[in-house]
């Protein structure tokens, strides 16, 4: 029998959300489902609801999520009732051409569960292959990852996205290593993240940019040794400075703007990477001289969810975590129940907060 639960829904293109009572089949065949605890609040969600991202209405809100194992489908292994898991957006085929040549962080036939949650009868798009502003929510089992239950559901639903995101963009992506200067442009809960994984990372100068002087602070709590208020600067110029007129090893733009991507694209070392974790929209361009990108050698890439390999890369930040070693509570500015969801977005469009999590 499907189960009845509590949902945020976007019904219609930038209408408030409202909450509903949803139908949430019980798991087939490599599904399961998943009682869950917490959930963030992430941009991509007001994207969803904006109808920034397609025109699927109605969409079950919510992606940032952990939760408990409350029933398993048929053919599940690595899975049982109880377990503690972080929901992930996508899981990994395991047969595609990507995954054969053993890089299954990039599979190109990844899946999300197949019955679909339902209201009043008509299917729900659940954002990211996810919908998690629900008491329960049906994933396939391939996007849930069990990692240690010591690990409040607050904190650790935030891997789910933005921090591991930002995290892998610097550790995966950029591959930053000891010694390495890192500049990241955009010091939301992405580039926070990037700036922690740089430092994890073990680089040695970590250059915050961004136009808002309170992020800026936030930014050196997680381990920024310069800021950057690009609103008052050039910020090519300063981070030249900082660096002996070189330029960083690694740039990060984790904004999504032709001309943040531009800033990045200048203010690396030659040989330097720059990764673009920030998404553009479609009708962003950039126009840059090809001299310069020939010129400057080095590596421009772009990072899909950090590069990240759930089974492999959220038990051990899930670790790190617990033994103090990555810092993950600075990313939860408060805690909500899911009739204060509309509420966030209007506090995260202020620019009040990293996140607000919903606990259920
Ligand atoms: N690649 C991925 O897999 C992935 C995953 C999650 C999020 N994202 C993307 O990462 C980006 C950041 O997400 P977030 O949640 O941190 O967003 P956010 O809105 O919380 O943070 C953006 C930051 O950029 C700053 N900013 C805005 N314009 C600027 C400018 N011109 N110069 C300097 N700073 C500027 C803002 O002040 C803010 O601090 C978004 O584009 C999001 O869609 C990508
Ligand atoms: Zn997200
Ligand atoms: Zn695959």
């Amino acid at each position: 029998m499907a189960h009845q639960v509590k949902g945020v829904v976007a019904k219609s293109k930038g209408e408030p959300v409202s909450i509903e009572t949803i139908e949430v089949p019980n798991p087939g065949s490599g599904e399961v489902l998943i009682d869950v605890k917490a959930c963030g609040v992430c941009h991509t969600d007001l994207h969803y609801r904006e109808g920034a991202i397609n025109d699927e209405f109605p969409f079950l809100l919510g992606h940032e999520a952990a939760g408990l194992v409350e029933e398993v489908g048929e053919g599940v292994t690595g899975l049982a009732v109880g377990d503690f898991v972080i929901l992930n957006w996508r899981a990994v085929c395991g047969h595609c051409r990507s995954c054969r040549r053993g890089r299954p962080w990039n599979c190109f036939s990844t899946h999300n569960a197949t019955q679909k949650m339902k209201l009043d009868g008509k299917e729900l798009s659940p954002a990211l292959g996810i919908g998690a502003f629900a008491e329960k929510t049906l994933v396939a089992a391939g996007q849930a990852t069990k990692v240690n239950p010591e690990a409040k559901p607050e904190v650790a639903g935030l891997i789910g996205c933005g921090v591991m995101a930002g995290l892998g963009a610097a550790m995966n992506t950029g591959q930053v290593s000891r010694g390495d200067s890192v500049a990241v442009f955009g010091c939301g809960g992405v580039g926070d993240a990037a700036i922690e994984g740089s430092r994890l990372a073990g680089a040695h100068t970590i250059i915050a940019v961004d136009i808002d002087s309170t992020k800026l602070e936030w930014a050196k709590e997680f381990g920024a040794t310069h800021t950057i208020d690009s609103s008052k600067v050039d910020p090519v110029e300063a981070i030249r400075e900082i660096t002996d007129g070189n330029g960083v090893d690694v740039a990060i733009e984790a904004i999504g703007l032709p001309i943040t991507y531009e800033q990045a694209f200048y203010s690396r070392d030659l040989a330097g990477t720059v990764v673009l974790v920030g998404v553009p929209n479609p009708e962003m361009k950039i126009e840059l001289p090809m001299i310069e990108i020939f010129g400057r050698g080095g590596t421009l890439k772009s990072s899909w969810y950090g590069d990240c390999l759930p089974s492999r890369d959220f038990p051990m930040l899930i670790d790190l975590y617990l033994q103090g070693r990555l810092e993950l509570d600075r990313f939860v500015s408060e805690t909500i129940g899911l009739d204060e969801v509309e509420e966030a977005f209007h506090k995260m469009e202020r620019g009040e907060v990293l996140r607000s999590v919903v606990i259920l």
